[in-house]
């Protein structure tokens, strides 16, 4: 099948052309984003392949299916990106990568809690400079603290048990309860518990309506002081003005985010040689507590083989009108 593949990155082409030696699909990387502006490339092919900052709004899907397509194989678990209801209506298809490695995202969030913990990334400027003091780099056991996780499907669980690991009381809130988890020891609380009683939040759970600025002003003044906050979800899981605010004020502790509301078309770019115009991403910058990183969690070799592989198989089950095994279902979705 004709596949134009939208924000193509180094890291993956290689892998996604490995993996394509099974089907023989007809692969356009475009390196540019997919927007209404760009949408135009897309005209005589059936299948777009887009990625978690290409834009697919109705204007966008509108100008994609007047040109033919008629499947979008995302290569990401999110979907949070896709106006379902106009892709619907357009008739386009809609599959995605439900699950990749939940152990790439989850190690990762546990990175960033070890390395804002401990300092690292303060501690390795620091030495490549000459200076081998340790004033300011005392952190704290992780035995015994409370780890409250937010969303306990596939990747808050492996956290889960990784923090089973170490020692920690796991709290968590979720709609629903994994009975494995209860079993290993985890407690289920409110939400308002869970924020009352963390040392370190880590939020798991997908961005749609309901959990979009779950954590907002309210929500940061029920934390505990000097709380730790890890994001590796999705940017707007978080208003970002409210978590400024608690920073400056010292509540907040820590911040660890792999994600930010306004990443798109700043994350995943080399923009080093320009004036960064986000003031809100400027500011956050200058917190030493805060380690912002450009949604890399989910980047190991076995996550891109996998995406690949999904991927791919996605298009191909589409190509020989079978039933689509990863296809998100525009009324199903929206009624969540
Ligand atoms: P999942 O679907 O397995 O788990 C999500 C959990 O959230 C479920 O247990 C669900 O019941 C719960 N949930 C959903 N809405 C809720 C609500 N309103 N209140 C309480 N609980 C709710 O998803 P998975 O695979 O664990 O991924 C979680 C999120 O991580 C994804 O949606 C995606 O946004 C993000 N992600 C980030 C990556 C990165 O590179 N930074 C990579 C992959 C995923």
């Amino acid at each position: 099948m004709k596949i134009a593949f939208f924000d193509t990155h180094n890291f993956e082409k290689s892998v996604f052309q490995k993996e394509n030696k099974v089907h023989n699909h007809e692969i356009t990387f475009f390196e540019t984003r997919l927007t209404e502006h760009t949408a135009n490339l897309a005209v005589g092919y059936p299948c777009i392949c887009a990625f978690v900052n290409d834009r697919l709004d109705h204007i966008t899907l509108k100008i994609i299916a007047a040109s033919g397509t008629k499947l979008i194989a995302l290569r990401s678990a999110g979907f949070n990106h896709v106006d379902l209801e106009a892709a619907n209506e357009l008739g386009l298809r809609i599959v995605r990568v439900p699950e990749y490695s939940p152990y790439a995202v989850a190690e990762y969030a546990i990175a960033l809690i070890l390395s804002l913990n401990r300092k690292i990334h303060r501690a390795y400027s620091r030495v490549r400079e000459g200076n081998f003091s340790l004033d300011g780099l005392v952190g704290f056991d992780l035995n015994n603290k409370t780890v409250g996780i937010v969303g306990t499907g596939k990747i808050g669980s492996i956290m889960a048990k990784i923090l089973n690991g170490f020692g920690c009381h796991v709290l968590a809130f979720d709609s629903l309860k994994n009975p494995a988890l209860v079993a290993a020891g985890v407690q289920y609380v409110s939400f308002d518990e869970l924020l009352q009683k963390s040392d370190i939040i880590s939020l798991h759970v997908p961005l749609i309506p309901e959990t979009r600025h779950l954590i907002d002003a309210r929500a940061l003044s029920k934390m505990k002081s000097g709380v730790m906050l890890i994001n590796t979800g999705r940017g707007a899981l978080i208003d970002t003005q409210a978590l400024i605010q608690s920073l400056k004020s010292e509540h907040v502790g820590y911040a660890g985010l792999d994600v930010y509301e306004e990443e798109e078309g700043i994350f995943f770019e080399n923009l080093s040689d320009q004036i960064l115009q986000d003031d809100q991403l400027a500011r956050l910058l200058t917190f030493p507590n805060v380690l912002l990183t450009s949604h890399q969690a989910f980047l190991t070799e076995e996550a891109l083989s996998n995406i690949a592989h999904t991927t791919l198989g996605n298009i191909a089950e589409f190509e020989k009108g079978k039933i689509l095994s990863n296809e998100v279902c525009a009324e199903k979705n929206l009624k969540k």
